[in-house]
């Protein structure tokens, strides 16, 4: 059986918001102490909404993949919604990870958690 399934490998491939956002109004930056890896999310929030989500990965293509996938799942959504998004939403959506990935897909669920309390910690 293939260790990754077509939709991880479409997502490493092409991977949706990769980058940067210039003015982002916060910036989620987590590591992962499994490997050393790390993830940096930009959003950008208009009425309460994930107006614009960008992810730059330094990872492996599990990481690259996740990270992806959440912005997919993130973009447009309220961020209460955004905040809901768990590791499993993540993988469920890739269609799995193989068990020795799953670590993989904290990151991409962390850092968009990481993203919204600095968000919201600054808007108070
Ligand atoms: Fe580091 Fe996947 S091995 S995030």
């Amino acid at each position: 059986m293939a260790l990754y399934s077509e939709k991880v490998l479409d997502h490493f491939r092409n991977p949706r918001n990769a980058g940067r956002i210039a003015d982002p109004d916060a910036i989620g930056e987590v590591g992962n102490p499994v490997c050393g890896d790390m993830m940096h999310v930009y959003i950008k929030v208009k009425e309460n909404r994930i107006e614009d989500i960008k992810v730059e990965t330094f990872g492996c293509a599990a990481a690259v993949a996740s990270a992806s996938m959440m912005t997919e799942l993130a973009m447009g959504k309220t961020i209460e919604e955004a905040k809901q998004i768990t590791r499993d939403d993540v993988a469920a959506a890739l269609e799995g990870l193989p068990p020795t990935k799953m670590h993989c897909s904290n990151l991409a669920a962390d850092g968009l958690k990481d993203a919204i309390e600095k968000y919201l910690k600054e808007k108070r």
